[in-house]
């Protein structure tokens, strides 16, 4: 397996996959429609690996352009980022999110079939499990209710994958369960980009910590954990990409169908991260108590063994070098992509 091709790879988890993928010896072809990136990312990862990668700005709901790109770079596998992943817009927004997400991997897939490429890697996430019916989570773990528009695209295209898996066997699926994927590559290069205000928890502390805004809200501590804040599992970006590269190998084996938890194990309460984050890096992030945030659940980590023992991947970055990485991307990059580099 030699050529991939990558949706949504100018994103976060897709910048740092690909660095991974060109350090594994892969080829790899682009498309993005940078709805929520930027094409400076994509040139930050030539400077990381030292090659080119094929970049086509294309949406993936656009039939003729995809099929134009495999025409041109025929590929062995896909590796689908592609997505809108707000939870909050997605509330506000079901019908952009059931339009983006699943209308177009319901296109992507046709597509890759019509070019026999039936090959996927997909990023699913631990929100499927809705709030777990066990902890640490297992890939045995039935779904659940998801929360949020959002979570049920995931859900939804699971199952699509999955049927259709059954229904040709000639397809190779991979579901990636990701947790909670945090920090950046070590070289402070590229990093996680939101946009406005972040609505993840490690962005916001970055802009904290940087003097963006004023203080983190906690949201709840009166949550049944030992510190009464939300606990999660949080994973290095770059541990995230690595695993994508060993998916890739089991579907080189022929796999089938198969379904992996990415995470490290290990729970992490907001306060816990809070604290590692200024003793790593030395800054002070004033935080004050807020009330729960809806949909929110208490805890959740996962049991990443199974990926371990069939996939031979293990999480090796723990939250220290989570915290520095975050930092060190964010104080390099106070503006994202889109302003000159300075440094502190
Ligand atoms: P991201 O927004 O940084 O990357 C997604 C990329 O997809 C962006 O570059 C965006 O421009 C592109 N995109 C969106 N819709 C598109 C379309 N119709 N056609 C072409 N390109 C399109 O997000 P990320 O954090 O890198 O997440 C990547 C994937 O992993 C997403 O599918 C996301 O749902 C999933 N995921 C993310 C997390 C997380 O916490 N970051 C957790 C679990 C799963
Ligand atoms: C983590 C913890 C918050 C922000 C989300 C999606 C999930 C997946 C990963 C895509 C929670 C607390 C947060 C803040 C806080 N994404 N928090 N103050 O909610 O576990 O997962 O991202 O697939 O689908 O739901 O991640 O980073 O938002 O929150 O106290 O300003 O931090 O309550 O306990 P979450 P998160």
């Amino acid at each position: 397996m030699k050529r991939i091709l990558v949706t949504g790879g100018a994103g976060f988890i897709g910048s740092h996959t690909i660095v991974e993928l060109q350090t594994a010896g892969y080829e790899v072809v682009v498309v993005d429609n940078l709805c929520n990136s930027s094409p400076i990312a994509l040139e930050r990862v030539k400077q990381i690996t030292g090659q080119p990668v094929a970049f086509y700005q294309v949406d993936i709901r656009d039939r003729k352009g995809l099929e134009q790109v495999l025409e041109a770079h025929p590929c062995d596998a896909c590796i689908h980022f592609a997505g809108l992943k707000a939870v909050g817009e997605s509330v506000e927004k079901p019908w952009e999110y059931y339009e983006n997400n699943i209308a177009g991997t319901l296109v992507l897939l046709d597509v890759l079939r019509e070019k026999k490429c039936k090959n996927i890697i997909f990023s699913s996430s631990a929100t499927v499990y809705g709030d777990p019916a066990e902890i640490p989570i297992t890939e045995k773990c039935p779904k659940g209710q998801c929360t949020n528009p959002y979570g049920w695209t995931k859900s939804m295209l699971e199952q699509v994958m999955m049927d259709m898996q059954h229904a040709d066997k000639e397809w190779n699926i991979v579901l990636l369960r990701y947790f909670n994927p945090i920090g950046a590559h070590p070289s402070g290069t590229i990093g996680e980009n939101p946009n406005g205000i972040p609505n993840n928890l490690m962005p916001y502390v970055t802009q904290v910590a940087i003097g963006r805004r004023p203080e983190l809200g906690v949201f709840g501590n009166d949550y049944d954990t030992a510190d009464g804040t939300g606990v999660r599992d949080y994973i290095h970006v770059v541990d995230l990409a690595r695993g994508h590269v060993a998916a890739l190998k089991a579907i080189d084996r022929g796999c089938g169908l198969a379904i992996y938890n990415l995470g490290t194990g290990h729970g992490y309460s907001v306060l816990d991260v809070v604290k590692a984050f200024e003793k790593v890096n030395g800054v002070k992030v004033p935080y004050a108590i807020k009330p729960r945030r809806a949909g929110d659940i208490a805890t959740c980590y996962s049991d990443p063994t199974k990926a371990e023992r069939e996939l031979g991947w293990k999480a090796e970055y723990g939250i220290e070098e989570m915290c520095r990485d975050s930092w060190n991307w964010q104080r390099k990059n106070p503006n994202g992509f889109e302003k000159q580099e300075t440094r502190g």
